[in-house]
């Protein structure tokens, strides 16, 4: 009887468990950009399903909010981060630049062009410098050591790359390098740091990026919501800029 009734109790609550625990299951994670993509990337959120990302993570510490009306939960993460969380399934989408995705290829699917975070992986040197003797290989200081690799070995030309995380722009004028391999939006940077465009070696804008195991255990709901952001696009070119 005891037994009986012990089970009686039990899978109301069990049934209790598994439904919140459905729940968590079922919101998708997306990783999204912190600095220039966060704008573009909330707006376009915003427009596809209501929610913006960037609303919900201001002036908080949180790297994570919910937004449970949209069966979503937002993570803020270095823009040279998000292929890596979404690769191994720590988030189900989320938003990279195609510099960051040919940089370090990855085993992702990568439905959409979201047409957003144009610039462009550039060769720059000093204005007005002259060209380097023949035979002599470039020193090409750059955060894009593989793109910049490609570069240069399509061309036949050696060059010696220097790795560097950031402030590439001053490389040149310190003496460390004939030149850098960067992005550039608005090229402002680039002037002001004397610097002027030799060559383009990629366009770039941002991608939407999914999880290639999220893909078939949530195929529905990112079905839907690739829909909606294409639609939201759409609907935005022009706006978007
Ligand atoms: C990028 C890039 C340039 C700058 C170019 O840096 O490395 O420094 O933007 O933009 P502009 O053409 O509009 O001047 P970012 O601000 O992304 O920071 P990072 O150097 O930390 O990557």
């Amino acid at each position: 009887m005891r037994r009986r009734a012990r089970r009686s109790s039990r899978p109301a609550r069990r049934g209790g468990e598994r439904a919140r625990a459905a729940g968590v299951a079922e919101v998708i994670t997306v990783a999204v950009p912190k600095g220039r993509l966060l704008e573009e990337s909330s707006a376009l959120f915003e427009r596809a399903v209501g929610v913006s990302p960037k609303a919900l993570l201001t002036g908080t510490r949180k790297l994570a909010a919910d937004a449970p009306e949209a069966g979503l939960r937002f993570i803020s993460i270095r823009a040279g981060d998000v292929a890596s969380y979404v690769e191994h399934g720590a988030a189900d989408i989320g938003i990279a630049g195609l510099d960051v995705l040919r940089e370090e290829p990855r085993d992702l699917y990568e439905p959409i062009d979201l047409g957003i975070g144009r610039c462009e992986v550039i060769v720059a040197r000093p204005r007005g410098a002259p060209p380097l003797p023949k035979g002599v290989a470039p020193r090409v200081a750059t955060k894009y050591v593989t793109l910049a690799g490609q570069h240069f070995a399509a061309k036949s030309l050696p060059a010696e790359i220097i790795a560097l995380h950031g402030s590439i722009e001053v490389a040149p004028s310190l003496g460390l390098a004939d030149a850098i391999v960067d992005i550039t939006e608005t090229g402002e940077t680039l002037r002001a740091n004397g610097l002027v465009v030799e060559e383009k070696v990629l366009e770039v804008s941002a991608r939407l990026i999914v999880n290639r195991v999220a893909l078939k255990l949530h195929a529905e709901r990112l079905r839907r919501l690739i829909a909606a952001l294409r639609a939201a696009i759409q609907a935005g070119s022009g706006r978007t800029g």
